[in-house]
């Protein structure tokens, strides 16, 4: 049986605010879910709820009161200018107005391999937000994550030319959105590490033997090739660039268990 906000109290377990920027997307609902299932005031905040990172509209309200903020948002636009733009300006907005809410721990989800990559756009503008956490006042922690699995078939896409998908021979090891959530969930509640945590899936695969797998499940036609300059997101990688570099949290949901799900349920 569900437990009551007031049950948890009489546990003597601690009810926070938390925001969750970005808390409509695929991690930030799946997040904004298992914190309320934990009894926690977990506010989803977004355009879509009237609150704008890149114009500050409706940040001052939100964050009135929350002890935490969870960074789950993502660029409409994974163009370089505009990635950049999007990650830096959102991030000096909400490190000032939760600095100025009282906000005692900071969380952003990032991605593995940020600091290794100078190559990709991408990653370069999320380097660009860690950058500016560390450098601010408020205690923080970082969550590098890996591809989700929900993104697989977004990375097959972008290498798709005609029929083909080129890709390089390199190391990923992907994870599920519920278990990402699920980790920086538990980090949320915790205390600031004031550094960086690494998760990931519990398998090692090469990028192309996964979208093997994937396509195989999904009865998809197209044809995967092996090429060690083939670019992801506009950038060429080392073998283990992807993966972490110390010891991960693992998550626990295989990508054979994963693609077993019927197709709505995989998102
Ligand atoms: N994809 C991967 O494999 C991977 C791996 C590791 C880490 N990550 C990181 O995970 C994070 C979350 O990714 P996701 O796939 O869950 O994202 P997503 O589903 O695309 O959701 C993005 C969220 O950001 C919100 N947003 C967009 N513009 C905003 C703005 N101006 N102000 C406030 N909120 C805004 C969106 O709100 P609306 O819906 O209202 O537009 C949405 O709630 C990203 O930071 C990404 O770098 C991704």
């Amino acid at each position: 049986m569900a437990r009551t906000r007031a049950g948890y109290v009489e546990k003597g377990i601690s009810i926070m605010k938390l925001v969750i920027i970005g808390g409509t997307g695929l991690i930030g609902s799946k997040l904004v879910a298992r914190l309320r299932e934990h009894g926690h005031e977990a506010v989803p905040a977004s355009p879509d709820t009237g609150v704008n990172t890149l114009t500050a509209e409706g940040l001052a309200d939100v964050l009135q009161g929350a002890s935490v903020v969870v960074d789950v948002s993502n660029s409409p636009s994974f163009e370089e200018s505009a990635v950049m733009d999007f990650f830096t300006r959102s991030t000096r907005n909400l490190l000032e107005h939760a600095a100025a809410a009282g906000v005692k721990h900071y969380v952003a989800l990032s991605v593995v391999g940020t600091e290794r990559i100078p190559d990709s756009p991408y990653l370069r503008a999320k380097n660009a937000q860690e950058t500016l956490i560390k450098s601010g006042r408020i205690p923080y922690s970082i969550v590098h994550a890996t591809q989700f699995f929900e993104f697989v078939n977004r990375i097959a896409d972008e290498a798709t030319v005609g029929t083909t998908v080129r890709l390089p021979p390199v190391l990923i090891q992907p994870m599920a959105a519920d278990d990402v959530a699920k980790a920086v969930g538990r980090i949320a509640v915790g205390a600031p590490v004031n550094g960086t945590v690494e998760v990931a899936g519990p398998q090692q695969f090469r990028f192309d033997e996964l979208i093997r797998q994937g396509f195989a499940a999904r009865h998809d036609p197209r044809e995967v090739v092996v090429d060690p300059h083939a670019r992801y997101f506009g950038a060429e990688f080392g073998e283990r660039s992807l993966i972490p570099a110390g010891e991960a949290r693992l998550g626990e949901i295989r990508f054979e268990q994963w693609l077993g799900q019927p197709v709505l349920q995989q998102r």
